[in-house]
Formats: structure tokens, C-alpha cells, sequence
């Protein structure tokens, strides 16, 4: 079967401003630096894909000026499929986002184009002959629900990262096949603080739930069991914007190949670490020569599978 990824989502142009801690309210301080990029949870998971070597298709909305002009370029210098990127009255979404010294975020979203709705008929087309759809909930939720659903009439696998954190999100999450969030999102989600409790328990609607962790790897959790724990690698976090996307785009990207679940989530997990070693969303994303690079030298790529699911999957 082809293999065709088609991600639905923002598309943003970020801002970002480095300084050495969040201001106060009421605060006026210098930061050290100031750069423009793309970004967009969609855009960024596309972005991901496709230099992993996915074969990938972008469903977004831009605006009718210089911002959307310069997304659109990026999308296809990586050599996504732009057929379902759609220019809209509406501005261009930004974000605005605050990189402080431990490489931390805060980001505030604008959505603009991005809050178009419609999904028409050649994204429909697009959908119906993907492998995955993979969403995120940067884009209305009517539109995700429309999405999804197609996506279940015509077989495809279809992924969810539920971020920016909101909940209940009940109707998206029966529709998902996969879904991949942080460790906060799992949390609010769930309703359970402990990121491994909120995977199980979310296990038991979403037929494969890998939660995110940061410095701290991945869990993943199906049938109401852990079924592998996924390291991260040891690195200095200079952004961690876009990190979340890159795990997902990568994983997505991996399975979408063929590998096996274990070897698409350290593929996932090294792309992540890769690129909180890097300033920037989209831009900070490694290629697959990168990604093998990094599982072949300095990363330890065993997931742990608890010997209880070990049996269970026999
Ligand atoms: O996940 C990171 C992204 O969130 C940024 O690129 C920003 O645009 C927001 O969508």
C-alpha cells in the first residue's frame, strides 16, 4: 500500500524572542536576541515528515500576504504536496514565542488563517488516498472531526498530537488511532497527574496512546497497559520549541516506512533530542541521515518493554 502522509494543521510564522528569564507583569526587560521562522504545530509536523524521508501532504490555511508567502516556500523547498494549502483572506497566523536561557518555552498563538474551517473536496481526495492523517488542535475543531472522520471511512490511520492542551475532546479522541501527547496534555486528558496513569487510563479508548516526556523519554500505552518505555538522550536544550512535532512527524514518518512500532519511536525520540540542540521550530528539525546518525553513534536506541506486555503481544 502507498504510504502517503497528509498532515492537517497551522501554519504559522513564529517570533521569538530569546531572553534570560520570563518578565513580570508589569515588567520591561532586554532580550538577547530576535528572529522570525517557520512554525506552526502543522506546518512542523509536515516539515519533520518530510525530512525523514516521508512522502508527505500539507492541509492548511494562509493568508494573502508576505508571512504566507514565506510559509509556502518553505513547504515546498521540503517538497511537500501543497495541493491542500489554501490562501484566505485572513492573516497569517503567528505566534509569539519566549525562549528563555534553560531553553524553555511560552507561546502565544494568533491563529488568523489558520481558524479557516471548510474542508473542501480535493483535501478530501487528498485524505482518502493517504496511509496517515496525522491533526493537531490548532485548527477548529468542526474541521478536525470532518477530517478524521473521512479519514476513517476510507482506512486511514489517523493520529492526533491533542496540542494546545484543551479538553474533553471526547469526539476527537473516538476518532483517533494513535495519539501523541505531552505529558500535560496526557494529564488534563486523563484526568491523572502521573504521565503513566494518564496513558493507560487514555489506553483504554485510543487504541495507542505514546506520551512525551521531555528529558525523560516517551511511555506508550495500549489495551490499558505500558508496552514500552522510550529513553531520550542526553543533550543540552537550547529550544525546545517544535520538539513535540518533530517526535511526532518522525514517528508517523517511520511507521508510515514500515519499521516496526519499537524502532519508529527511537527514530522519534533521537529526531527530538536532535532538535532541542537547536534554535528554532521547523528549522531546527533534522534530515533521516541525521536521525540514523544520531541512533547509530551516540544513542542507546532499546525502548523497554515490560516482560507483562512482552507476553501479552506473543
Ligand atoms: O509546537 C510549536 C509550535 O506551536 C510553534 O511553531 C508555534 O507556531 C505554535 O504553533
Amino acid at each position: 500500500m502507498a504510504s502517503r502522509i497528509v498532515v492537517l494543521g497551522s501554519a504559522n510564522v513564529d517570533l521569538v524572542v530569546r531572553q534570560p528569564r520570563r518578565a513580570e507583569p508589569g515588567e520591561t526587560m532586554f532580550g538577547t536576541s530576535f528572529q522570525t521562522g517557520p512554525g506552526g504545530k502543522g506546518l512542523n509536523q509536515a516539515v519533520a515528515a518530510a525530512r525523514a524521508g516521508g512522502d508527505v501532504a500539507f492541509i492548511g490555511a494562509i493568508g494573502d500576504d508576505a508571512f504566507g508567502a514565506q510559509l509556502s516556500e518553505v513547504l515546498d523547498a521540503e517538497r511537500i504536496d501543497t495541493r491542500g494549502l489554501r490562501v484566505t483572506a485572513l492573516p497569517t497566523g503567528v505566534a509569539q514565542i519566549t525562549v528563555t536561557d534553560d531553553g524553555e518555552n511560552a507561546i502565544t498563538v494568533v491563529a488568523g488563517a489558520n481558524e479557516t474551517a471548510e474542508l473542501r473536496d480535493p483535501e478530501r481526495a487528498l485524505i482518502a488516498e493517504a496511509s496517515h492523517l496525522v491533526v493537531q488542535l490548532e485548527r477548529p475543531e468542526a474541521l478536525l472531526i470532518e477530517a478524521l472522520r473521512h479519514a476513517r471511512a476510507h482506512g486511514v490511520t489517523t493520529v492526533l498530537t491533542p496540542a494546545p492542551a484543551r479538553a474533553p475532546i471526547d469526539e476527537l479522541l473516538a476518532l483517533a488511532d494513535v495519539i501523541v501527547p505531552n505529558a500535560g496534555e496526557a494529564a488534563l486528558l486523563a484526568g491523572v497527574a502521573d504521565a503513566e496513569e494518564a496513558a493507560v487510563s487514555l489506553s483504554r479508548t485510543v487504541p495507542t496512546v505514546v506520551v512525551t516526556r521531555g528529558a525523560e523519554g516517551a511511555v506508550v500505552a495500549q489495551r490499558g497497559e505500558i508496552v514500552s518505555r522510550v529513553p531520550a538522550a542526553a543533550v543540552t536544550a537550547v529550544d525546545t520549541t517544535g520538539a513535540g512535532d518533530t517526535f511526532t512527524g518522525v514517528l508517523v514518518a517511520r511507521l508510515a516506512q514500515g519499521a516496526a512500532q519499537a524502532d519508529a519511536l527511537a527514530a522519534a525520540s533521537a529526531a527530538a533530542s536532535l532538535t532541542v540542540t537547536r534554535p528554532g521550530a521547523a528549522a531546527s528539525m533534522p534530515t533521516r541521515a541525521e536521525i540514523d546518525a544520531a541512533l547509530a553513534t551516540r544513542w542507546h536506541p532499546h525502548v523497554l518493554t515490560p516482560p507483562r506486555a512482552e507476553a501479552a503481544t506473543r
